[in-house]
């Protein structure tokens, strides 16, 4: 009897596993929609806030409930003081996201409350996930550069405070609201690696900041959010514009990937990209100095040359760097950023996935040694 090999999907590459209510790319118009949505129409006319609160609640608060959001999240933005100082113990040597992927881990293991696995329970967790993720980044950041943190300022809204957080100020308002266009951009994308991560942890009945821990450690990758931070050491290395097209050609030929380009789902460019390019353009303009044209040269030549040479249009991850860049943030620190944005969007699909849970168990096809006798010990 012959048996025909299963057909095997590597990567998971065009595989429906589960139905989504919370975004989804609509291959058509190219677009991006969160619960229906557009993201270009949220990133431009909403606050993160509004959009955590759409992700996990399915719609926009209505100015009261917004309040009530708000004055939630600032009153639990403080670490407590052993959460404080176990982080700072931490190696300096350790990359920003091993701090926050332990600050998770640690927040799971002090938090006293019952995660009885309802809604209810898992979006407080949430909420305080999202409050505290910043002051952890802020105090890192800090501590890299050898100064004391800075406390969360509950008279400021979320991305103010995190630049108070890190800076000891609050830059013009183009530069925050630039800020606040990527976390919107960067909250949730469907089923991708990190997100899929955090709903296979869930799948077991595992609890929150156990899936959440683990997608930290899958976005850190610079095949996903990793490539954010990548992206600068990639320009850094290039270094000059007029170079582009030779260290492109130099690093196509040894088979490198090129950081910040390419996506799984979209095959004619990131639906994310120019509402990032425009932000980040602002930002180029204001700053008139001309390290920053510079560098905002090589960004645009880089992706056309990679446009001529391979066809291959630029992810959020490739403006998305440069802003954090001319924003001020150390570059180890851009994925982080990552994080306390997409916080939303995968907490949002925990609590999807346990309303409706099936465990997440692929099989594989085999094809390693035939089934052999063991031999006697020697
Ligand atoms: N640089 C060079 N070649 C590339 C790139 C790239 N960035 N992206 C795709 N290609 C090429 C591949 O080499 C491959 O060519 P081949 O068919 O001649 O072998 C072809 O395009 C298809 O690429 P795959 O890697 O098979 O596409 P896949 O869907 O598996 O990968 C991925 C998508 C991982 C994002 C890939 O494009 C990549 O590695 N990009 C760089 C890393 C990056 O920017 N990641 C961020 C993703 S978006 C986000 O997380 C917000």
């Amino acid at each position: 009897m012959t048996t025909t090999a299963p057909e095997v999907h590597r990567g998971l590459a065009g595989v429906v596993a589960d139905t989504t209510r919370i975004s989804t790319v609509i291959q058509e118009t190219n677009s991006l929609t969160y619960r229906g949505y557009p993201v270009q129409d949220l990133a431009a006319r909403r606050s993160f806030e509004e959009v955590a609160h759409l992700l996990w609640y399915g719609e926009l608060p209505d100015p009261a409930r917004l309040r009530d959001f708000r004055a939630r999240e600032r009153a639990l933005r403080p670490l407590d003081r052993t959460t404080s100082e176990l982080l700072a113990r931490l190696p300096e040597t350790c990359h920003p996201m091993d701090v926050l992927r332990t600050a998770v881990s640690l927040f799971g293991a002090e938090d006293p409350t019952e995660d009885d696995g309802s809604p209810a329970a898992h979006r407080a967790k949430s909420l305080t996930l999202l409050a505290r993720l910043p002051t952890v980044v802020a105090a890192d950041q800090r501590r890299r550069r050898g100064l004391a943190p800075i406390p969360p300022d509950p008279g400021l809204g979320y991305a103010e405070n995190f630049f108070h957080m890190c800076f000891g100020s609050v830059p013009d308002p183009e530069t925050v609201r630039c800020f606040e266009i990527s976390l919107v951009l960067y909250a949730e994308h469907s089923f991708n690696a990190s997100t899929f991560t955090a709903r296979v942890v869930t799948s077991t009945l595992s609890d929150l900041y156990s899936a959440v821990t683990a997608a930290v450690g899958a976005l850190k990758g610079p095949l996903h959010g990793g490539a954010n931070e990548a992206v600068m050491h990639m320009l850094d290395e290039i270094g000059d514009p007029g170079r582009a097209e030779e260290w492109l050609d130099g690093a196509l030929a040894a088979k490198r990937k090129i950081m910040g380009f390419g996506h799984r789902v979209y095959r004619h460019g990131d639906s994310r990209v120019p509402i990032m390019q425009d932000a980040l353009d602002r930002l180029v303009a204001r700053a008139a100095d001309p390290g920053v044209t510079r560098k905002a040269t090589l960004h645009a030549a880089l992706r056309e040359a990679m446009l001529n040479r391979k066809g291959i249009h630029p992810n959020l991850d490739y403006p998305a760097g440069l802003a954090y860049h001319l924003m001020g943030f150390d570059t180890p620190a851009f994925t982080p950023l990552f994080v306390m944005s997409r916080i939303t969007g995968w907490t949002a699909h925990i609590t999807e996935q346990l309303a409706h849970n099936a465990l997440i168990r692929p099989l594989a096809s085999y094809d390693g040694p035939r089934q052999r006798p063991v031999p006697a010990p020697e």
